[in-house]
Formats: C-alpha cells, structure tokens, sequence
C-alpha cells in the first residue's frame, strides 16, 4: 500500500510549477492587510527586522522539514508522515501529525474564505464607484452595514468557496498547476501598477515614516511573538500544504532553495504591498485605521477620493482575491488528498464534503459580525476570534513544533540528507540546527505566552 500510495498519482512536470504553488500558498491575506498594519502597531523597523529573523530562522526551517516529509514520502500529510515514520522505525502514531495539520487548514479556510469574500464584494463595489468622493464616515458607515448583513456576507463567502472548489476538482495538474501559473504572475502585474500608482499620488514618505521608523515605545517581548506567529502563518507553515505539494514536486530538484525563494518573493510582495497601501491612505490624511478596517475603509476611501481612484481600487480588490484564491487552494488540497488516499474516495465526493464543512463552519465567522456578534464562545471571544486564536496561536504553532522533532529528532539523518543532496553541506548541518534547537525553543516560548494571555 505505502508505495502504491507514493506512486499512484501524478505531479507537476516542472520545479516552477512546484516553486509557483508554494508561493501562491504563502501569498494572501497575510500579505495585503496582517503585515502591514501589525508593523505599523509594533513599531515599525524593529518588528521588521525581527519577522524577517522569524522567518529565515525558524518557519523557513519549518517549511523546508514539511517539504522534506513530503517528497520523501509521496502522499497525503498522513500518508507520507506514514511513510517516513515506516522507514525511521517510528511509531505510526505520528500520522495524528497530519491529521491536525489537515484539520487546521480546514479551520483556517472556513474564516479565510469569510474575509475573502469581502475582498470580492469590495471590488464590484470600488467598480461601481460607490465610493466616488464618499467621505471617510460614509464609507466607514459602508463597512458596517455590509457586515450587519449575514446574507450579504454568507453570499460573498459562498461564491469565494465555490471559485476554491472549482480549481481544487480540476485536480493537481490542470486546477492547482494552471491557477498558479496564472495567479502569481497576474498578482506581480498588479501590485506592480498598484505601487507605481502609490508612488506617483501618494506620500510615499509619510508612508516610509510608518513602516520603517523605529518607534522602541512600541516594541515590546509581545511584539516579538507577533512576529514569530506571523512568519509562520504568512508563509503557510503548519497545515500540511508543505506536505503536499512537496509530494507533487518533481525528483531531484534543490528543495532548500526552492523553499528560500518562496519566502524572498513573499517578503517582496508583503513590503510592495505596504508601498502600495499606505502613500494612498497618507495623501488622504487618514489614520491608517487597524485591523480589518484598514483593508475595507481606509483603502476604499483612500481610492475613491484619488483620480482614476475606481480602477485601481478595483484593481486592488481583484489582488485580494487572487492572493486569497491561492492561499484557500492551499488550505484544502493537503484534506482532500488525505481523505482520497485513506478512504478511496474520487476528488469529487472528497471535495464536496469538505467544500460543505467548511462552509457550515464558515456561517459561524460570517455571522460572528453580526447576529452573534455579541455571543461569547470562549472568554471574551466571539465565534470568529476563537478559531482565529485557536488556528494562529496555538494550532499553526503546535503542528509546526510537532514537525520540526519529527524531521529533526526522529526521522533517520540519512534520510533527510538524501532529500537534501542538493544543498551544500554547510547548508544542511546549519538547517538541521535550526531545525533542531532554535525552532523549538522559540515554539515553546510562544507557546508558552499565548497560553499565558489566554489564562490571564
Ligand atoms: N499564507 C497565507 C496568507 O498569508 C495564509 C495561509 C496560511 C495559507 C496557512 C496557507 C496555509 O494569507
């Protein structure tokens, strides 16, 4: 069975194609709107700088050992920790690894394709020019008002899921393999125009003073955390996607690289995405107001009181979602496989009963903002900021702890070297250092912090 399960299905051809879908992957919300406004609260440079060590340091490492997993052992999360295990005479047991990673993307895609569905309702709207010369309030008072609507909310989330399982049933060649070769580059186009287009209207040095001043008084041990939390979940560690489309890359190709690529290029469009937001939202004279009202009032104001303001808002709007599509693509694959190889089951069937799960689960943050909005489901958290907390603090980081001791501890060296035979030497012991020492400890410390806040 375990080779059957290697060999039974057919990947990409080409290591772009491979180097493509884990860029897509790790391009996303994550990028257009939690960056930017997390520098801007922490301080600026100095949180930079520390996700940028956050993100060599301990989730490339991280991404680098799922890959691993994944070319090693050709499958499904559990089906190619299966494999690794067998051939490190571990304990089969560690297949409960893919499966919380698996159950964590499903969690995270049930709210993701909630606030993508915003960024598609947004761009009819900025199309529409309803917001032509609003004023800030009027479009503050937008915002409110879509949300306090769950029809308009469950229909937005719906078609966004109903686009995700379109590309996820046309399967890994002609679904996942053709959208990335049209998403990345269709996204690097657009944020392209959008930062030409911020630069030349607007105050790109206000811009600069936010994102990269050092303001110490808000740095803080906290912020550090942000930072390490945030490198993984913008570079889409933890839910078995790694995994997965490791087990679909071509033989023979220089995995450390590969992964260090992904992660230069999500950086890039994280910083390009700060170019193209704020020099808009300075020129106004607005207060880049944080969390998700930067993305949906500041931005859309920003655009509709700029000349041509519509089309590149639009424009914008269409970045979200292409960014999003690529990310959710990520979130479901790594389940439906593990459901394909375990139960038999064809893609159709797989995915439509995830497509349903997650949507069920999705009317839960959808209606968060509104009727239950007030309904308390843990602490002071309604049903939206729990899975948010859950999925980002606790299951992102404990799937990726659990990740880093299976490929660092258990697996057999020889093993991992032979997925790695690509890399320089130097290259290897250094990974695997980081892998081993420096990724835990940091783990367990955060960990430690979110279970600490949650209890205070
Ligand atoms: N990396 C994506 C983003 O930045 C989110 C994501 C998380 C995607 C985990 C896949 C896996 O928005």
């Amino acid at each position: 069975m375990g080779l059957m399960a290697r060999t039974g299905f057919g990947g990409w051809k080409s290591r772009t194609t491979f180097v493509l879908a884990l860029s897509s992957s790790a391009v996303g919300l994550g990028n257009l709107w939690r960056f930017s406004y997390l520098t801007g609260e922490h301080g600026g440079a100095p949180f930079v700088v520390s996700y940028l060590l956050c993100l060599f340091l301990i989730a490339v490492p991280i991404l680098i050992a799922e890959v691993v997993i994944g070319t090693h052992g050709r499958g499904s999360p559990t089906v190619a920790i299966r494999w690794a295990a067998d051939r490190s005479l571990l304990s089969r047991n560690w297949m409960a690894l893919g499966v919380l990673a698996c159950l964590t993307g499903l969690l995270i895609l049930s709210y993701y394709a909630v606030v993508a569905g915003w960024g598609m309702a947004y761009a009819g709207y900025m199309a529409s020019g309803v917001f032509a010369a609003a004023s800030a309030l009027s479009v503050g008072e937008h915002f409110d008002n879509f949300l306090a609507s769950p029809r308009e909310l469950v229909y937005w989330q719906s078609l966004f899921l109903l686009m995700t399982v379109l590309v996820v049933s046309m399967g890994v060649r002609r679904g996942l393999g053709l959208l990335v070769w049209i998403a990345v580059p269709t996204l690097m186009v657009l944020l392209g125009v959008l930062v030409v287009f911020g630069v030349e209207n607007g105050d790109v040095k206000a811009a600069q003073e936010f994102l990269f001043s050092v303001k110490l008084i808000d740095f803080s041990a906290q912020s550090v955390l942000v930072a390490l939390g945030h490198a993984f979940y913008t570079l889409g560690v933890g839910v078995g996607a790694g995994i997965t489309y490791g087990a679909y890359a071509p033989e023979r190709i220089p995995l450390g690289r590969s992964v260090m690529a992904v992660a230069v290029f999500d950086t890039l469009i994280s910083l390009a995405a700060g170019l193209a937001i704020f020099p808009i939202v300075f020129a106004n004279n607005i207060e880049p107001s944080m969390g998700p009202g930067l993305l949906f009032v500041s931005v859309p104001y920003a655009f509709g009181n700029i000349m041509q303001g519509e089309l590149f808002g639009t424009l914008f709007f269409a970045l979200v979602v292409v960014a999003a599509l690529g990310s959710a693509v990520a979130l479901m694959e790594p389940i439906i496989r593990m459901l394909m190889q375990h139960l038999r089951w064809r893609r159709l069937p797989a995915v439509g009963l995830v497509a349903g799960v997650v949507w069920l689960l999705g009317l839960g943050s959808a209606l968060s903002f509104n009727i239950w909005q007030n309904d308390h489901w843990f602490g002071n958290w309604n049903f939206f900021e729990v899975l948010d907390v859950i999925t980002a603090d606790l299951l992102l980081p404990l799937v990726s702890l659990f990740t880093a001791i299976l490929v660092g501890w258990c697996m057999r060296a020889e093993i991992v070297k032979m997925e790695l035979y690509r890399e320089a030497d130097l290259f290897f012991v250094l990974w695997r250092f980081l892998l081993r020492y420096a990724a835990p400890a940091a783990i367990i410390i955060i960990l430690l912090a979110s279970v600490r806040s949650v209890l205070s």
